[in-house]
């Protein structure tokens, strides 16, 4: 009458479940979002993210040079400007905060480690959207692809390797695919967001970034109950010649990310947003979660579910309890 079948056979020592374990995490696949705020004199923590700051030029570069010795495979750079126009002029500026960090960044770290910039303009727009407005009010898609291409070629030019594309603008890949082969920059890699939706998750990361975001983001980012939407938008994206897809956020995504694994033939990365993180931070503070265990358990989830790289605040803290 006993079962033959018996599964915990293969779970009854820690030296059998590491033989089997089947989804692993290393530092590599990590990459850290880090802000920065221009003027800033001192780190300045931000409420809503425990724990995360936002650097100033030298405490990023600092930061860089930990993530560099915490083994990880990349630094996703955002930028706290001092001022805000219509047209985010800021981050095209060579002598913005963005473009600044970038190159203080790569003086420091060189190619030790992938550095990424955000191209997107609601850190740097007084409105808060990622685009330029038409008379009407709305984002003007077309109009802000031309802001973009000159963005990341701000960008790479300072030191970028990747441009992190978040803006969700349609043809936004080609268009700066097309900008980075005009200025010889065949080399600077995409990382598409291709999957990124209006979610409520991001609302510790406008804290972070403080963000002058009237209203919502519903017109450009995509409907959380939409799923075939997300694989249409990534085939967009490698069409157009993304060299990393990406869904975002991670954890309420997990479906999304499998069925854009399964479609892509270039890496999948996911986004731990900072909802994500400060969820559990907020937990852990009470004492309610274990911090490692939560943070390894969500970590070792998005990767199962497909995602090759995993942007994570807890990057570091990762990284030393991985080695
Ligand atoms: C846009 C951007 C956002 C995030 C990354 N890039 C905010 C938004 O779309 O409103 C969110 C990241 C996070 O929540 O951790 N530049």
């Amino acid at each position: 009458m006993y079962p033959s079948s018996r599964p915990r056979r293969l779970r009854a020592t820690a030296a059998m479940r590491g033989l089997v374990r089947e989804t692993t995490v290393t530092a590599s696949q990590l990459v850290l979002p880090v802000f920065v705020k221009e003027g800033a004199t001192e780190p300045v923590p931000i409420p809503s993210m425990p724990g995360v700051v936002q650097h100033t030029r030298d405490s990023l570069r600092k930061a860089a040079v930990e993530a560099v010795a915490a083994g990880l495979g990349g630094i996703m750079l955002f930028g706290v400007p001092a001022t805000r126009d219509a047209t985010g002029s800021a981050g095209i500026d060579p002598d913005g905060v963005l473009n600044t960090a970038l190159r203080d960044v790569r003086t420091e770290v060189g190619d030790d480690i992938v550095i990424m910039a955000d191209t997107c303009l609601d850190e740097f727009t007084d409105h808060g959207h990622c685009g330029l407005l038409d008379a009407a009010g709305r984002v003007d898609n077309d109009a802000t692809l031309a802001e973009y291409a000159q963005m990341a070629v701000a960008q790479v030019q300072a030191g970028a390797h990747v441009v992190g594309l978040s803006g969700m603008m349609d043809g936004q890949v080609g268009a700066i695919r097309a900008a980075l082969d005009g200025a010889g920059y065949l080399d600077a890699g995409i990382l598409a967001y291709s999957a990124k939706y209006a979610s409520v998750f991001y609302g510790p990361f406008r804290d972070a970034v403080e963000s002058a975001l009237q209203g919502d983001r519903l017109t450009y980012q995509q409907d959380p109950a939409n799923a075939r939407e997300a694989l249409r938008e990534a085939a967009l994206d490698l069409a157009e010649g993304a060299d990393v897809v990406m869904v975002k956020p991670a954890l309420s995504y997990l479906d999304v990310i499998r069925a854009v694994a399964e479609l892509s033939d270039v890496p999948v990365a996911a986004y731990q947003v900072s909802g994500e993180y400060s969820m559990v931070e907020a937990a852990v503070a009470h004492g309610w979660l274990d911090r490692r265990r939560a943070v390894l358990e969500t970590l070792t989830s998005i990767r199962r579910a497909g995602a090759d790289l995993v942007l994570t605040y807890w990057a570091v803290q990762a990284a030393t309890w991985l080695r």
